[in-house]
């Protein structure tokens, strides 16, 4: 992908986004939401079992960058299980979002601004990214920003993942990741991917009735919209065999 090419996709996002009814958008996510803490304490909870399992035992020596952090609030969840805020970083493409994320986040957080797929640091034991990818609607810059994603991981590091899977008939600026997408994107790892997620339309009606239906029907699969997977960089490779 040419630099134009890049520019022309970084400039669509941002007009995509400012075309968003922000007001709209916290309502609709505010924690005071049920189906929005609830999928937050699903994904919590598989988060940390990918952790466990990757051995990782003490989350304040683990690195950890997001791309696309927004204004912040995944990181104030790493920072409340434990990691060092001299440990993280956040990236963020929209400059109003990137203040925000400063106000709330502690001084020793470095935040970058701009394009992640232009980043240039670590490597991270693990590079977190949070339904960023469903917002670029370009194949090519996909898979640029995936192989900076994946030069930015320390080998026997992971890419974490979270994302939804199929487009949203509503919303033509966004598209789903499929799994299928999501192994294309990173040839050389095996991915544990995980469905969660109860599909949002079904889950913001049926928590208005009662918070218990949410598990009743996120334990049907077929309900679930997003996928949540660990991509691990093998300890023995640096390379990424991309595009
Ligand atoms: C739907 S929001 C999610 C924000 C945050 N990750 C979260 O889960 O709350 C997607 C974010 O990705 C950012 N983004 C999209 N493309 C980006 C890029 N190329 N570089 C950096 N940030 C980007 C957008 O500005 C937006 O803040």
């Amino acid at each position: 992908m040419g630099n134009s090419e890049r520019h022309a996709e970084v400039n669509a996002i941002v007009s995509r986004y400012a075309v968003r009814d922000a007001g709209k958008d916290a309502l609709r996510y505010s924690w005071l939401k049920p189906d929005v803490h609830l999928a937050g304490m699903e994904s919590d909870r598989i988060m940390l079992q990918f952790f466990a399992a990757a051995g990782l035992s003490d989350l304040s020596r683990v690195s950890l960058l997001e791309v696309g952090c927004g204004s912040g609030s995944n990181l104030l969840r790493f920072l409340r299980w434990g990691f060092d805020p001299a440990n993280l970083v956040g990236n963020e493409l929209l400059p109003a979002s990137l203040e925000r994320a400063r106000r709330y986040l502690p001084s020793e957080l470095e935040l970058i601004g701009g394009d992640a797929s232009q980043l240039d640091c670590g490597p991270f034991d693990i590079v977190y990214q949070s339904t960023v990818f469903s917002s670029i609607l370009d194949n090519g810059f996909q898979h640029k920003l995936a192989q900076r994603m994946w030069d930015m991981t320390r080998a026997g590091g992971a890419i974490l993942w979270y994302d939804f899977c199929y487009d949203n008939p509503k919303n033509p600026d966004v598209r789903g990741v499929s799994r299928r997408r999501i192994r294309e994107l990173f040839p050389r790892s095996s991915p544990v991917i995980r469905r969660v997620t109860l599909a949002p339309p079904i889950s913001r009606t049926v928590t208005r009735l009662s918070p218990h239906l949410y598990s009743v029907l996120n334990a049907l699969p077929f309900l679930r919209t997003h996928a949540l997977c660990w991509i691990p960089k093998p300890a023995s490779t640096g390379v990424y065999p991309g595009q």
